[in-house]
């Protein structure tokens, strides 16, 4: 990748995604997956960028969406309605009324409550609403615990019990009409049991519920492949294919997967540039970047690791190979500001020396502020060998437009 290039024409810090690798890792599901009923539902959330967007779309993704705002942006890019799916905890009538408006392929119930107000909902419209429901299989993912979703003790799903009930009330409702179900038991998985032990149970229920005739036609696993970020062995595309297809048989169902880190991690770069460095208290090395935790915050919200290289020695005689343990932090107002620490970076380094933070494409931009108001820096994406903006950096302008006549 051009990353001085790019730095010298849009400035520092930027995001750059790679559609290239993003087209090679939709192909790699899209082929584990061959020969089976199946669509994949691009995870909205990982980055919404609407060229994101379109470059899944163009490929015939679907996408799982989260919110009124990723259903409108995957409407944008020309994703069939009957390829959108609504998911969440916590959807709000209006949202619930907008999505049944469309026509959807289905929404992702959460709770009884939630059950409740779609009936509702839809039964005000005159429409019946296609459902599928999230059930929580209880099955510990082994992934850190804030993306670990698939346990009781955490808010999303409802245990399979509930989950029946929530079906028999839907076969008998004449506005709900259960087609799916739904589960997702975290974020960054690589293991692969408890992904097979979750759809079986999963399995297990469709089976019980066809006996109660009620036949879902949606087997929804969720995302949460993982990707490298370190030393992580990763699950094959393949495996977790088959670990999923081999508690499926006897089972006429499609197969709905919602990826979204596996998508848009790997070929994603948040690029930022030395400002200085500073030793405290004798040996502490720091290094202070232009880029900051507004931009990418998972470094300081979840302790994540990011791997970090530098490009060094613009203008530079002779560049040492020397190394020596540092902290690279950002400028903004908390000791949380960081995107890597204690990491072994070159000993000799200059103002301008590039910073490049991997695997930054899921979970990046999207999770961005404008604290201490830090204009957002610009999406860039390298396709067919160009490299073209696909979001402009943030003016003053924009970050004042919506407070400036009130003052
Ligand atoms: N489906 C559901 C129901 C989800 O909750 C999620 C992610 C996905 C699909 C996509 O998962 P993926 O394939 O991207 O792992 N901000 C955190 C990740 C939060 C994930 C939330 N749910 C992070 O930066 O690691």
């Amino acid at each position: 990748m051009e990353f001085r290039e790019l730095a010298d024409k849009y400035n520092t810090p930027y995001y750059l995604y790679d559609f290239e690798k993003y087209k090679k890792q939709f192909e790699k599901i899209q082929e584990a997956f061959r020969g089976r009923k199946s669509l994949i539902a691009y995870a909205i959330k990982s980055n919404s960028n609407l060229s994101v967007v379109k470059l899944f779309a163009d490929m015939g993704a679907g996408a799982d969406c989260v919110s009124i705002g990723e259903i409108h942006r995957a409407l944008k890019v020309g994703i069939p309605k009957y390829k959108i799916i609504f998911s969440g905890v916590g959807k709000r009538d209006e949202e619930i009324r907008e999505a049944l408006e469309i026509g959807i392929l289905f929404i992702n119930l959460e709770s009884k409550a939630e059950m409740g107000r779609v009936e509702k909902i839809a039964k005000e419209l005159g429409v019946v609403a296609r459902i599928s429901v999230r059930v929580n299989p209880n099955i510990d993912p082994q992934t850190h615990p804030y993306i670990s979703t698939g346990l009781h003790e955490n808010k999303f799903g409802v245990d399979i019990e509930s989950a029946k009930e929530i079906y028999i009330h839907s076969k008998n409702s004449p506005h709900l009409e259960p087609v799916g179900v739904h589960f997702h038991i975290g974020s960054q998985l690589t293991q692969l049991d408890p992904i097979r032990e979750a759809s079986e149970k999963i399995a297990t229920l469709v089976k019980h519920l066809k006996v109660l005739d009620i036949d879902l036609k949606f087997f929804d696993v969720g995302g949460g492949l993982g990707v490298q970020y370190s030393d992580e062995v990763l699950i094959p595309p393949y495996n977790y294919a088959q670990a999923i297809l081999s508690t499926l048989s006897g089972l006429d169902v499609t197969v709905v997967l919602e990826p979204g880190r596996y998508l848009t991690a790997e070929g994603g770069y948040f690029v930022t540039s030395v400002l200085y460095e500073k030793q405290n208290s004798g040996d502490k090395r720091f290094v202070i970047v232009d880029g900051a935790m507004n931009d990418l915050l998972r470094p300081s919200l979840y302790n994540a690791f990011h791997r970090i290289e530098f490009i060094v020695g613009e203008g530079k005689k002779e560049i040492s190979e020397k190394v020596s343990k540092a902290d690279i932090v950002g400028p903004v107002c908390e000791s949380g500001d960081f995107f890597g620490k204690d990491r072994y970076i070159p000993t000799e380094i200059e103002h301008g020396d590039l910073v490049i933070v991997h695997t930054a494409g899921a979970y990046g931009f999207v999770m961005s502020s404008n604290y201490n108001s830090r204009s957002r820096p610009p999406e860039l994406a390298f396709e067919n060998g160009e490299y073209r903006t696909i979001r402009e950096r943030e003016s003053f302008e924009t970050l004042i437009e919506l407070e400036e006549k009130f003052i």
